[in-house]
């Protein structure tokens, strides 16, 4: 087994503020660039404050900045550095630090918490739902992901812009929008619930102007941009501007005001 020192510039610090110390730590074939910060923490900076929980990809926890690029430590090989390069390790940047690599994800969770859940058709007993295979494939791909936050994260919309946070969504939850709205059976739409509008009018959608870095760091592969993001804005487009949709909203309803 081979090994050899590689030299880190890892973020200390709190919601006070903080900055960047340089260590060096021994790298063994094979490792990731979790493994580093636990050989960090064993042998000289055990109070550094790192979340994991899988190293495997799969929980979502992990998420932090390797030399500026939000990724997941455990998912990351070191064998991807070159051996003599300084590697920095930084909290992700859009979301507020609680100390040294972790960060307060919360806006994520207000932010889901404001979509509306899935409805089920209230004709169809439960157990005898069914869906087009190619129906159950879209939502699939976007099933794949892991709450890790890296899109939410990278997208310049928040990272740079505080302001913009109560009226964004984020692609994460964007995503979840799109989903719902393209699921044949969710019935929110009989009760009056259009999800194109509330993407639009309530989640930010419009702020999106696909750049795609979203897409470029899920660890997961979800195209986001292109399978979610995109038909969506498609279809708040197609509404608006379909002649037989502005017509019906020219029609008055019984019942409703006009
Ligand atoms: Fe992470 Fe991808 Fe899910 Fe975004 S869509 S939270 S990058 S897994
Ligand atoms: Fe942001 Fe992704 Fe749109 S990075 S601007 S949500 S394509
Ligand atoms: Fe679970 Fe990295 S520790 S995704």
């Amino acid at each position: 087994m081979s090994t050899y020192d590689a030299r880190f510039r890892i973020w200390r610090g709190d919601s006070d503020g903080g900055d960047l110390r340089d260590f060096t730590v021994e790298v063994h074939d094979g490792e990731v660039v979790l493994d580093i910060v636990h050989r960090l923490q064993a042998t000289q900076a055990p109070d550094l404050a790192v979340r994991w929980n899988c190293k495997a990809g799969k929980c979502g926890s992990c998420s932090a900045e390797i030399n500026g690029r939000p990724r997941l430590l455990c998912m990351t090989r070191m064998s991807v550095f070159d051996p003599s390069e300084t590697i920095s390790i930084t909290p992700l940047r859009a979301f507020p630090v609680i100390r040294d690599l972790v960060t307060d994800v919360s806006f994520n969770y207000t932010k889901a918490r404001e979509i509306p859940a899935f409805v089920p058709p209230n004709d169809v007993p439960a157990g005898a739902y069914r869906m087009h295979q190619v129906d159950v494939d879209r939502s699939q791909e976007f099933r794949k992901c892991i709450e890790c936050f890296l899109c939410q994260d990278t997208c310049h919309v928040v990272r740079d812009h505080e302001e913009n946070k109560p009226a964004f969504a984020g692609p994460r939850f964007l995503m979840r929008v799109a989903e719902l709205d393209m699921h044949p059976l969710d019935a929110a739409r009989q009760t009056g619930l259009d999800r194109k509008r509330t993407a639009q009018e309530e989640h930010g959608l419009g702020y999106c102007n696909i750049t795609k870095c979203c897409t470029e760091v899920c660890p997961e592969g979800i195209r986001i941009t292109d399978n979610a993001l995109i038909p969506l804005k498609e279809r708040v487009v197609d509404r608006k501007y379909d002649p037989l949709v502005w017509l019906g909203s020219k029609i008055p309803r019984r019942g409703k005001p006009t």
